[in-house]
Order: C-alpha cells, then structure tokens, then sequence
C-alpha cells in the first residue's frame, strides 16, 4: 500500500485509524526524543510524529529524513495534544502518530527550500521549475488555472459552442506582432508561421457553418516581453455567426459571472460598465483604465492659455495637450522628491513635469516655480478643476497628445498605488468605439487598430465607401465594431465584428494601402471564402493567462504558466532555444549569418 488517503483530506473521522499516507518531507524538526516531519502532497499538509514508543525502527529511520524526501508513512490518526493544534492548516488539529517508515526516494540537497522559495530570485526558480512547482502556491495557481478553463469548456458547451483545433504550422495573421517562423524541409526556402491567433481559421470556421465556435488555443507572438505578455499565451478563442455586438457581450459577461461565482464565490453585477474609446483616454490616458479609483487627467489647456508659461502655451500652439492629475495629499514632496518624479516623468517619455503645490486652495497658497506665470484666479480655477485641496499637488505634462496620455496615465496609476487608492475588488469595463483606423507616422500610412477585418460601425459605413480618402479627418472619425474587455486595468480580451461584405472589405484595404496582391499574398485563402457566402458573424478572444494572473492575485502571468519563458524569450528549465546540429541546417536549406 503506498497510501490510503491525501494528506490534505486528514478529518475528525480519521481519528483512531491505523492509516498509510505518502508525500514529501516538508519540515522536520528533531526534539531528539520526538521527530516531527510535516508531510506534504498535492492535497495538503499533516504532521507526523515518529516516537521510540510508537516504532523504534521508524523513529530511527526518522533521523536520517531530509527536505522533500519521499516517503510513505504508516500510524495511527490521533487528536493533537490541547495546546498544540495549529490553526493555520486545515489538518492542524490532527497528527499521525507514526509505526511504520518507507524511504520511496530521497532528495539531493535544494537550490533553494521550498517553503521559502518566494524569497529565491525568479531566474533559479525557473531553473528549477519542477521544485517551484512543488510550493502550495504554485500548485494551487495551477490547480484554479484547470477549474477555470474546465467551467469555461462547459459553460460553451451548454451554450452550443463547438469545440474545433485550427493549426499551428500556418500562414502569417494580421495581429501585427513579430511571427515566429519554421522552416518547411519539404518545401525548401518556404516558412510557416506559428500563429499569433486562429483568426483566419475561425472566421472561415464561420463560412462552413458551425455558427459557434471555441478553442481553448496557444498562440505565438514574438514581441518585447513584460510581466503580462509571454511569447506564447493561451487564448479562449470564439467566433459567432449571425450575431452582434450584443451577443458577443453577453456570452462573455455570462463566463465571467459563472467563473468568478464558482472560483472565487464572487458574485459579480452585469451587465459591465462600458466606456468610450475617446472618453478612456480624455478621462485615463489609456484604453485599459484600472476604476478601482479616481485621479482622472484632466484638461488644462484652456486655463494654460490664460497665462504666460512658455512651455504650456509652446505646446498648444504647436498642435499638443496641457494635462493634469491630482497628487492627493503629496504636497509635502521634497524638491528633492519632486525631481525624482520628474526624472521618472521623463523616463516615461515627457520633457518635464510642472508642479504647483496646494498650500491652501481659498488663501491663495499655491506654490511652484511656474505660479509666477499665472494670475491667481486662474490658479486656483486650476484647483478647482483638479478638485484640488490643501496639501495636494498638481502635476502638469504638455506635449503630444500621445506622450501627455502616456505619461499621466503611467503616473496615475503610480500614485493609485502609492497613495493606497487602489481598492480590493474586480473592476470589469468594456471600451467600445475604436476608431476604425490608427495612423503609422514611421510609414505614413493608416493602419487598422485590430485587424483589417473588423467591421466598421453600421451609421460609418457609408462615409468609408463615398467619403475623401484623402481626408484625414474623416477617415479618423470612422469608428470600429470592436470592444476590448478590461479587468482592473488589464486588456483580458479584444474581439470586434467581422467585414462580411466584399465592398467593404475592398475598401479596408484600400485605405491600408494593402494591394489587391498584397491582400490575396496574405490572407487570399480567407478573401475567396469570404466570397462563397459568408454569415454576418463576430467573436473574441480572451488573454487567459491574464484573466487566471488576475483571479489568484498573481503580479505576473509568470505565476499562472507552468513553463514560462525569460523577458528575453527564454526557458531556463529546458535551456531553450538552443543551437542546432550542422545537418538539420542543412536539410532545411538554412545558413545562419550572425551579427
Ligand atoms: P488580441 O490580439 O487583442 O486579439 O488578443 C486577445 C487577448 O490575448 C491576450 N494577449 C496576450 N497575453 C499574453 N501574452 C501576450 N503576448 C498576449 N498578446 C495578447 C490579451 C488580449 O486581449 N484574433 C483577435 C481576437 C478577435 O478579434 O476575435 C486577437 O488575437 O489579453
Ligand atoms: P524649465 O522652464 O524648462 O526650467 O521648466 C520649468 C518646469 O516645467 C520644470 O518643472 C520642468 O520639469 C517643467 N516642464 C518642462 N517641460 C515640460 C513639459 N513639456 N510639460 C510639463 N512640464 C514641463
């Protein structure tokens, strides 16, 4: 018998049997007399006390036992002594008191110990990842990472979506990252590309007629790596036909209520807030506001252009933003302080950072090296906009639009944490109303903010196939079928509604300045589906590692992957990627040149 039941499952009715349980050697402590060994599994933790009076043999055995030896261990369940019981373990009530030892395996000496791996630097626990895994807390990362995708699986499945695989060995996707290719040996100098999502196939899914589709998918996208973005993630993809926005918004608010009711018996209201495109970056600079809390941006160039500061009125003449936030209660920076902040304005992208501290908002106690600039009465309507108070500072950025939104929305979020602002909770909104089209200032060209298959607006269509191509304007007013889902100011998913007419899809590529061939080169295979009687249809895909990340309180997708890569695309576990024999260069076709 190498056991009878988990450590974890340990219960008042237990006591009094003679039972066998297996696992890892967790702790030991050694009171000469007694041995007492945590033992440890997927389920949990129990204690085990080995005493000469129990077993002799065990007891001695008992003295040689080391971190994460494994054993099998034989004795009888009994209530812990009054004054012993630990209450922070489930188990913490019960002990086996053991008469029979069995070393399964033994253990060399750890890199790092188990129960203190949170303090090993994360580039030894990815070389270690099979004992990083060991820790409660990865196990039970992993462990709501399956419950999540398992309700998701089933929550699709009742709602009549199919489950359907699309390859990985494909062509290029539109998603715009960097792909990653592999070489065809049976077609010398032609690559596939791993895919950055199913898109193509799934919209094509939609042209057969499967109407709901699903796939639970790892998709490949190689780009610069932060805590949030692994060069390959899961998505929970899905594809609809003959629906809209609509459909699509509430299939997902209905995952998430059933997710975060049966995970984390959280009960969450819907329908979800839902948030303008424009109005997210006016209010937050960003398009995935965190609304835990306040500190909006608030417009300052009226007020700007009341005074005589040059930095403020340069940067509205020339096309740019004046913007503030509201630092609650930071009027007690240093000067030393506050050129930190400026230096971290700037490392964001900004030329500076104008300050002017709030001594007090009625008696005309504004302090700053820009005051002088500005007529009292305007600095204080500036305080009033910011709803200002004694001991609060402003914080001013002009510039571009881009870098003012870039900038404050970084410093929103910084002093959201600092000042503890940031409330507990799930804050979910929907940023709806895309633009339709992004300007590339490197190529001069537009670009499409999702994909080039994304549906213009119903009232926009019109304008796209009759308006001035050459008018800038026009063209940025044209507004998109697409909708982004944030969590706590995490994008957890983007998806929009598909082009199904070919006119309008003609079109879309003719504002990218994608050429007939270039188009038929790319995504032909997806174009001539298209023309055998394609269903109005739409879809989405949600970031699952980031929705997981999110729901355990991880700070990084790192936390909820079991094999994650480096920030450099690296697998410090496997030593990957590697170099490769000479021969299979060779039969690729392939000569490397490095730098
Ligand atoms: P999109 O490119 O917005 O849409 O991707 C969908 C979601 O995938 C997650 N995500 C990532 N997660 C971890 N690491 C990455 N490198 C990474 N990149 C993206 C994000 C994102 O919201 N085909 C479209 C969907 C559609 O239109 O239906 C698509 O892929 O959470
Ligand atoms: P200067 O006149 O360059 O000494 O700048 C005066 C103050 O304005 C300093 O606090 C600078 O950090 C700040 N500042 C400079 N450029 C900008 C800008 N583009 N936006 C906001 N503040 C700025």
């Amino acid at each position: 018998m190498i056991r009878d039941k988990e450590c974890g499952e340990i219960k008042e009715s237990d006591v009094g049997l003679n039972l066998t349980l297996s696992g890892w050697v967790f702790r030991r402590r050694d009171h000469g007399g007694l041995i007492f060994v945590d033992l440890r599994d997927r389920s949990g933790i129990v204690q085990v006390v080995f005493s000469p009076d129990a077993s002799g043999e065990a007891h001695e055995l008992a003295h040689d036992l080391r971190s994460e030896y494994v054993i099998s261990v034989s004795g009888e369940i009994r209530k812990r002594p009054a004054g012993t019981e630990n209450l922070n373990i489930p188990t913490g009530m019960f002990e086996m008191y053991a008469n029979k030892l069995e070393v399964l395996n033994e253990s060399s000496p750890l890199p790092f110990s188990i129960e203190d791996a949170g303090d090993a630097s994360e580039a030894l626990r990815l070389k270690y990842r099979y004992l990083d895994l060991r820790r409660p807390e990865m196990q039970k990362n992993l462990i709501i990472r399956h419950k999540v995708t398992k309700i998701i699986r089933d929550y699709l499945d009742e709602k009549g979506f199919l489950e359907i695989e699309t390859p990985v060995l494909t062509k290029s996707t539109p998603e715009g990252a960097r792909d990653y290719l592999v070489p065809s040996r049976l077609n010398p100098g032609f690559f596939y590309a791993l895919p950055q999502s199913p898109q193509l196939f799934k919209q094509i899914l939609m042209v057969s007629g499967f109407e709901k589709y699903f796939q639970i998918v790892r998709c490949f996208r190689d780009e610069d790596l932060r805590a949030d973005r692994q060069p390959e993630f899961t998505q929970v993809d899905l594809e609809m036909s003959f629906i809209d926005r609509e459909d699509v918004i509430k299939v997902i608010e209905g995952m998430m209520k059933k997710l975060f009711k049966d995970v984390l018996d959280v009960e969450l209201k819907t329908p979800f807030e839902r948030l303008g495109f424009h109005e997210s970056m006016e209010r937050f600079g960003n398009d995935k506001p965190d609304l835990r809390f306040g500190l909006e941006l608030k417009d300052m160039a009226d007020l700007s252009e009341k005074g005589s500061f040059k930095v403020f009125l340069d940067a509205l003449q020339s096309g740019g933003r004046v913007k503030a936030i509201n630092s609650k209660g930071m009027a007690n920076l240093s000067r030393r302080e506050i050129d930190l902040l400026t230096e971290e304005a700037i490392s964001f992208g900004a030329k500076g950072l104008a300050w002017i501290k709030v001594k007090s908002a009625s008696g005309g106690g504004f302090e700053s090296p820009i005051t002088k600039f500005f007529p009292e009465e305007i600095l204080k309507e500036m305080a009033q906009r910011l709803e200002a108070e004694e001991g609060d500072l402003m914080l001013f950025v002009a510039d571009k639009e881009k870098v003012v939104h870039d900038v404050l929305s970084r410093m929103r979020l910084e002093f959201g944490k600092r000042l503890n602002m940031i409330g507990a909770g799930y804050k979910f909104v929907w940023l709806t109303d895309f633009p339709l089209l992004e300007w590339n200032d490197e190529e001069g060209r537009f670009e499409a903010m999702h994909h080039p298959f994304t549906s213009p607006m119903d009232e926009d269509i019109e304008k796209m196939l009759t308006g001035d191509m050459n008018n800038k304007e026009l063209l940025f007013s044209l507004r998109a079928k697409a909708y982004d889902i944030v969590l706590n100011g995490n994008e957890i998913g983007g998806g929009s509604i598909r082009i199904h007419r070919r006119d309008v899809q003609r079109k879309m590529f003719e504002l990218l300045r994608i050429s007939e061939e270039e188009a038929k080169v790319k995504f032909g295979f997806l174009l001539d589906a298209l023309e055998y009687g394609a269903p109005p249809h739409g879809g989405i895909a949600l970031g699952l590692d980031r929705l997981v990340m999110i729901m355990v309180g991880a700070s990084s997708i790192r936390d909820v992957i079991a094999f994650p890569k480096t920030s450099k695309a690296f697998c410090l576990l496997s030593s990957t990627p590697s170099g490769v024999e000479p021969k299979q260069l060779k039969e690729l076709y392939i000569k490397t040149e490095l730098p």
